[in-house]
């Protein structure tokens, strides 16, 4: 008898004890924020428009993120939409969100090849302008920026995407390419340096792991740093999929880009549930866009090896930011398949954790 109530008193102890220890874990990691786990490794930051900053979207950007990034605002037609008409309102609330949150801010971007008003290529005669007329349009459009938000950016995307998609061809044929040449991206920069030389200037481009690619972005990067343009370092965007990319092409390209002493940033972060595709299309009757177990279950091992990568490289990463910020919107809704849902962040559409952020903020240190 005395036996049984000793043993009993011990299954109450234990099952009490272990009871709270759960439930103080479950506190314990219910709190847990992307920006205080990645504290001594990079700042987190996330794409926003000035709609989510109100709400339960902006409950949740304080808490996870602390650097913003304006993910239309601050793009060339949004900002200069006709020739010396500055419109600001929409990036000015963002920076002030941010100042007022102590958030720091990526500036997106200053010269890229879409979401540019056509008036910058075209003169009053309606012909395209000469190659001095578009210098000095760009470097008024870049000066004025970067002075407005001087000391409140602290690093830019200076030129976007200008790489081909083409394996054969190096540069992109943009208006840019065809009237400037190679050095628009060579003048972007300086003209950015000069109005602001504290801010940290970076170049910015998408499928930056896959072998091919990267080399043609390494042997631009190459040229730049050889000509001692005030390149800083280079923008992984990181539009990236459950497929790719492996981790050997993720490790090679941090490896690759970091030889030539340039920084890091994952600067727009997503990992669509469908393989990677570019032309825009119309959705097909066949395709299925449910998030299944097996989905999530191959996103969160993609998002784990990823942050596992990061962590290791922390002393070239610099900043990792996602591009929106939960499921409930994402622009792969509607890009390259309009109406397809898809799934790439590490928030669902109720803003709630996923798998793949358990896994993401839980890790040995
Ligand atoms: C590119 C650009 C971003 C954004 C995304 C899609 O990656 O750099 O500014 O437009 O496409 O949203």
């Amino acid at each position: 008898m005395m036996k049984n109530s000793i043993l009993f008193l011990l299954f109450m102890l234990t099952s009490i004890f272990g009871n709270s220890c759960v439930a103080q874990q479950a506190k314990i990691s219910k709190n847990l924020s992307l920006k205080d786990v990645y504290r001594d490794y990079f700042s987190i930051g996330v794409a926003v428009g000035p709609r989510n900053l109100v709400g339960d979207e902006a409950v949740l950007i304080k808490k996870q993120f602390n650097s913003i990034t304006a993910e239309n605002a601050m793009k060339m037609e949004s900002l200069q939409p006709s020739e010396g008409k500055f419109y600001w309102r929409d990036a000015d609330s963002i920076v002030n969100f941010a100042k007022r949150n102590n958030i720091k801010i990526r500036g997106h971007n200053l010269c890229w090849h879409e979401q540019v008003p056509n008036w910058f290529f075209i003169g009053d005669d309606g012909k395209q302008v000469t190659k001095e007329v578009l210098l000095q349009r760009l470097k008024t459009h870049i000066s004025t920026v970067v002075k407005r938000y001087k000391g409140e950016v602290y690093a830019w995307d200076v030129v976007n995407e200008a790489i081909d998609d083409d394996p054969k061809k190096l540069m992109r044929n943009s208006k840019w390419y065809q009237i400037l040449g190679e050095d628009f991206i060579v003048k972007a920069f300086e003209y950015a340096h000069e109005a602001d030389p504290e801010a940290k200037l970076y170049y910015n481009d998408y499928n930056t792991e896959r072998p091919e690619k990267r080399e043609r972005i390494y042997k631009l990067l190459k040229g730049l740093v050889e000509k001692n343009v005030p390149v800083d370092g280079v923008g992984l965007q990181a539009h990236w999929s459950i497929y790719e990319p492996s981790e050997e092409e993720l490790r090679t390209a941090i490896e690759r880009y970091s030889s030539l002493g340039l920084k890091i940033q994952f600067t727009e972060v997503d990992l669509s549930i469908y393989p990677w595709e570019k032309t825009k299309r119309a959705k097909r009757t066949d395709e299925d866009d449910r998030f299944t177990e097996a989905l999530e279950q191959k996103q969160m091992e993609k998002y784990a090896m990823a942050f596992k990568v990061f962590r290791e490289f922390k002393s070239v990463i610099t900043n990792v930011t996602f591009w929106n910020i939960s499921d409930r919107y994402t622009w792969l809704d509607e890009y390259p398949v309009m109406g397809r849902k898809n799934y790439p962040l590490l928030f669902d559409t109720n803003l709630q954790p996923k798998k793949a952020f358990w896994k993401v903020v839980n890790f040995e240190k």
